[in-house]
């Protein structure tokens, strides 16, 4: 059963208006209701004071209706009256500045006082609601990723320091401390990267982001493992969010969830929409190990740089059922019922202000019935024979100080490179060599701005292709050790064998150039100084500085073939060459022939047909109204299974 639903809150309602809830739910075949996230003031109203009738209420109506529970704890935003008794637990920015009570995630996640109330709060939901006939899983906290730079912060950093480095010599060598004078001589000097005169060293940000990401699964790791031992036969999970602000290590906190939630808001209006859905999901699938669950999206609506864009009509179906053929173990969203008021008034929900006589929530009840009409397990999977690095300290890397241009997108390029992959119409998967050195057995792995390598995820690279696989690579990869010191010779160290050449000059481009390469290519931005050792050259730079020096390179390594990017592509290049690699490799579209605006996944015995253009398209019997989808099975030729 795919789940439907999403975040629900009672608490801002007077309770007439719970019936007409959940007979809205039933009415759009609504199956869970995320319910709790940031009640915590209504249900601790005063220290030691709890106010559970409510959510009793509210637990027994939603089961009565046949609506499953995701039970959260509300963590995520803390009462007015514990931030006044407990003002040290208020987070403290980089500059010094203590924030004030008055939003939400407004806390120290190292603050002990902090800590024992969540443990508290949480274990007393546990407590109370680990045996409800309602609750289908907890929901710890939401969207974790608070930063904190307070002096408690700064203690509970250097005894991770500590456990992370041994000694102070080490930490001085693994920082390189003897530039601009910071060779630290005592623990105590040690303090969170704080506002100060000029760059700060790029190595302690990136330890501190990794700290944060270890601090925070330990607050998210104590709440878990109270509400596992009232029952351990409940999933536990929390909703991951992604961000350049976030420092959470998604890869590595996987392993802690029973199921991996995601949160997902595209921002691009046109078709990156879709792109960014497809990009989302693989993503989450890939943390998932093979399952997940999007636990969070805007019914209708795409924030486009400060600007709410409403979703045409059909937009809700397609986004939701595109996460579906991804893998999702349902379609959840933020949320189901509009506010009247508060911070987010105007955030988007499946019964609107307008009510249920509304575009979005018949929209609503017909993907309700389409999903309760598909048949899928969480095992079966999309199947992909390529894949695409993800490495979360790589993108903090490259937000450091310091480096050679200011337009370095580390999440730009990995969107970039699945989204050529997904426009050659490429089932794609993620791998994570930070965290893994698995990397399966894809016949292509595409490897943008993997800026930290590790000794040993660079040998698991190197057996990889020796074995027969096809590896490409781009520039900002393989250029520092995981502690971020360059690795010396040439870049991308890590991946100089493989490649056979090494790149020993950078030359970024101003935002907006052009450069012409042979082949039919074109790039701009960033150029290299690539010397061959090994390696043929496939493209060379046709203008510019570099005019006659080798752009792009493959060496033969053992079975396999190990590709070099030394530039930023065009999409439409991009395109152009991963097609043509993933052809060489073997690696097949999902179907042949599709349409540009045609998107395919098979999961399963179900194959989805997405039209995201706005005129009908054709694939083999099946027509695609504009914007529609049709879902087949995937062996079977016979009438749709369910349709948007
Ligand atoms: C996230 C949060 C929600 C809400 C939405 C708004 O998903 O979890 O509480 O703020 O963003 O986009």
């Amino acid at each position: 059963m795919l789940f439907f639903g999403g975040d629900y809150n009672p608490e801002q309602w007077p309770e007439e208006v719970w019936a007409q809830d959940v007979a809205l739910m039933r009415q759009a075949g609504v199956n869970i209701a995320t319910v709790g996230v940031f009640a915590w003031s209504d249900l601790e109203p005063e220290p030691g004071r709890y106010e559970f009738g409510w959510l009793d209420r509210v637990l027994d109506l939603l089961h009565d209706g046949g609506v499953q529970v995701a039970l959260a704890t509300p963590t995520a935003s803390l009462p007015p009256w514990f931030t006044l008794a407990h003002p040290e637990a208020l987070p403290v920015t980089a500059d010094g500045v203590r924030l004030t009570h008055g939003s939400r995630d407004t806390y120290c996640v190292s603050s002990p006082a902090y800590r024992a109330a969540a443990r508290n709060i949480a274990g007393r939901l546990a407590e109370r609601y680990a045996h409800h006939p309602a609750l289908a899983m907890w929901h710890v906290h939401n969207e974790y990723g608070t930063d904190c730079r307070c002096d408690v912060t700064a203690a509970a950093f250097r005894l991770w320091l500590q456990k992370k480095h041994g000694d102070l010599s080490t930490l001085n060598e693994a920082w390189t401390t003897s530039f601009w004078s910071q060779r630290y001589s005592d623990w105590a000097q040690i303090g969170p990267p704080r506002a100060t005169q000029y760059m700060p060293n790029p190595a302690h940000v990136l330890d501190f982001r990794r700290f944060l990401s270890d601090e925070l699964l330990d607050g998210f790791i104590e709440q878990r493992d109270l509400l596992r031992a009232a029952n351990p036969d409940v999933p536990v999970t929390t909703n991951f969010v992604q961000g350049g602000w976030v420092s959470v290590d998604h890869a590595r906190w996987a392993e802690e969830v029973d199921i991996v939630a995601v949160d997902h808001y595209p921002d691009d209006a046109g078709a990156g929409a879709e792109e960014q859905t497809a990009f989302a999901a693989d993503l989450a699938r890939g943390w998932g190990g093979g399952s997940w669950l999007l636990m969070e999206t805007g019914p209708n609506l795409i924030y486009t740089s400060g600007r709410m864009h409403a979703k045409e009509p059909g937009r809700l179906t397609r986004h939701s059922l595109g996460y579906v053929a991804r893998g999702s173990g349902g379609a959840m969203y933020f949320q189901w019922r509009q506010p009247r008021g508060g911070a987010e008034l105007f955030h988007s929900a499946l019964v609107p202000h307008a009510g249920p006589d509304t575009p979005v929530f018949r929209e609503a009840i017909a993907l309700g019935r389409t999903l309760r009409n598909l048949d899928v397990a969480a095992t079966d999977q999309p199947a992909a024979r390529v894949a695409v690095t993800w490495d979360a300290p790589s993108w903090w890397a490259l937000q450091g100080p310091g480096l050679p241009a200011g337009d370095i997108d580390y999440l730009g390029a990995v969107r970039q490179a699945h989204r050529a992959l997904y426009r050659a119409k490429l089932q794609t998967d993620f791998v994570f060599p930070g965290v893994s050195t698995d990397l399966g057995d894809y016949r292509m792995i595409v490897v943008p701005h993997l800026y930290l390598v590790s000794d040993e995820a660079a040998a698991a690279f190197r057996d990889y292709v020796a074995a027969g696989g096809t590896l490409v690579v781009t520039y900002l990869s393989g250029i520092a050790e995981p502690d971020s010191r360059i690795r010396l010779g040439g870049y991308p160290g890590a991946f100089r064998e493989v490649l056979g050449m090494r790149v020993v000059e950078w030359h970024p481009q101003a935002p907006g150039a052009t450069v012409a390469l042979s082949a039919d290519l074109t790039a701009g931005r960033w150029i290299e100084r690539v010397e061959t050792a090994g390696a043929e050259t496939i493209s060379l730079y046709a203008d510019g500085p570099l005019a006659g020096a080798p752009a792009i390179t493959r060496n033969r390594y053992g079975a396999g073939s190990a590709w070099y990017l030394s530039t930023a592509l065009t999409d439409d290049s991009l395109q152009t060459l991963l097609h043509e690699i993933a052809a060489s490799a073997g690696v097949e579209p999902v179907l042949p022939d599709l349409p540009s605006d045609v998107e395919a996944v098979r999961r399963g015995d179900l194959l989805f047909l997405f039209n995201h253009g706005g005129r009908p398209a054709t694939v083999g019997d099946v027509v695609l109204p504009p914007g529609g989808v049709r879902i087949r099975s995937a062996d079977v030729e016979g009438a749709p299974v369910g349709r948007g």
